[in-house]
């Protein structure tokens, strides 16, 4: 349904019950990166190509932080009076743009919104982009926390990964981060084309070196629409992948961080606040090329998705319309989409949560519990649900329990 902004709508009285509206958190996308890695689906445009209307350098960078904040512009009536407790600043490639636009882009976004005086603002960053004395003024713009996406340290994995970037050059951003913020991220992959448990070891033993506060350690899958989708390369077989996982829960627990979420280890204190708000079914607006927003009302939970091209984003949002899809959530599918989120969560999550995030009743997932209690992928208390170490190895299994009946 196409219906934008409609706060009218989204006021009105439904079938659910929410007691109380979930914490918000803002993303905010930046949609180029100076090469596409074949593994990739995000929503990511070469800049280069000169596609985009111009050459790497000449990103329409002022336009498109105007756009982003006439897209906040428009946003708020959906989000009017809630405190805002985490900013997202994701991609793409966001270090590719200046510290002075992002300076520019949260200034703006603290003048149209009640920020928390200690929110969380994280930005995504690559190696090889500048780093030196950019990730310092990135802190003077106030980010507070950096996510660097190394993915490996390894010069031969990097390469066919298609990484724009060398080992060499992840290690300096990590150095220029660890000089410049109390908190930060390496984002790494394993299970790459070629990879062996030796190289994942020294990969990991490598990232800890520099001790991280946090970790995130994805699974490299092959999406669809992706160059490894159409020309495969050789991996690592299943059995390799699993042994790998619990190399890593063994090295990043030896190092003091915890895993607290399927890909995500922190030490104590490091949690990533925004990722814990889409984990807890909290609440996001979600402004630039292709991003997607979950906004709660007092009667039901809706979903926006702005326009993917960032050309014409930017063009819709400086109109005051950068939506072009809004949905309600179906009442049915709220517990699968509850437990999408949640069960990746080594705490699980409180039934009073469930109830007080989805407006429904516990009825709504008593089935689905009992069948994954007799699974022994779940373990439960009188408050709470958590998976077992089995529910976490077959997540999807676990969560297609929640599926609606059709
Ligand atoms: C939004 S992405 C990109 C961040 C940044 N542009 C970069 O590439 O370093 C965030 C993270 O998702 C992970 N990722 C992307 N595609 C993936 C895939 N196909 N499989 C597993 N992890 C993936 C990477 O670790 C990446 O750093
Ligand atoms: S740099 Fe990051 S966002 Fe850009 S194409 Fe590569 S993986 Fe995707």
């Amino acid at each position: 349904m196409k219906q934008a902004f409609d706060v009218v709508h989204a006021m009105r009285p439904g079938l659910l019950q929410l007691s109380s509206l979930p914490p918000l958190s803002l993303y905010v996308h930046l949609p180029w990166c100076i090469k596409k890695c074949p593994y990739c689906d995000f929503n990511s445009h070469e800049w280069q190509d000169g596609k985009q209307g111009g050459k790497q350098g000449l990103m329409p960078e002022d336009r498109y932080i105007d756009a982003l904040l006439a897209d906040l512009e428009a946003s708020l009536p959906l989000v009017w009076g809630r405190p805002v407790h985490s900013v997202f600043i994701g991609g793409g490639t966001p270090s590719l743009f200046e510290p002075a636009s992002i300076d520019r882009l949260i200034s703006g976004i603290r003048a149209r919104l009640p920020l928390e005086a200690e929110a969380e603002i994280t930005l995504e960053a690559n190696p090889g982009t500048f780093e030196k004395d950019r990730f310092k003024a990135f802190r003077a713009a106030g980010v507070t926390r950096l996510s660097i996406g190394v993915q490996s340290f390894n010069d031969a994995h990097l390469k066919a990964l298609g990484r724009v970037h060398n080992s060499d050059q992840a290690m300096a951003a990590v150095e220029e981060a660890q000089a410049a913020f109390e908190t930060f991220n390496l984002d790494v992959m394993y299970a790459l084309p070629g990879q062996t448990l030796l190289d994942l070891t020294k990969d990991i033993e490598t990232a800890l070196s520099f001790k991280p506060p946090h970790i995130s350690i994805y699974h490299r899958t092959i999406e669809p629409n992706t160059l490894f989708a159409k020309h495969p390369p050789v991996l690592p077989e299943e059995d390799d992948a699993y042994a790998m996982m619990d190399l890593i829960t063994d090295i990043t627990g030896a190092a003091g961080l915890q895993r607290y979420e399927v890909s995500a280890y922190a030490k104590s204190g490091h949690k990533c606040w925004h990722n814990m708000n889409y984990w807890q079914f909290g609440d996001y607006l979600g402004i630039g090329a292709g991003a997607h927003s979950k906004l709660s009302f007092a009667h039901r939970i809706t979903r926006q998705v702005r326009y993917r091209e960032p050309q014409l984003y930017m063009a819709q949002a400086l109109k005051g319309e950068p939506a072009t899809l809004y949905e309600e959530v179906k009442r049915e599918d709220l517990p699968f989409e509850y437990m999408l989120n949640a069960l990746r969560l080594k705490e699980g999550f409180t039934l009073t949560d469930f109830m007080a995030r989805t407006g429904l009743a516990m009825t709504a997932i008593q089935k689905g519990l009992s069948a994954a209690e007799a699974k022994g992928l779940i373990v439960r208390d009188m408050a709470k649900v958590w998976p077992t170490e089995r529910g976490f190895d077959f997540l999807s299994d676990l969560q297609e329990l929640f599926l609606a009946d059709r």
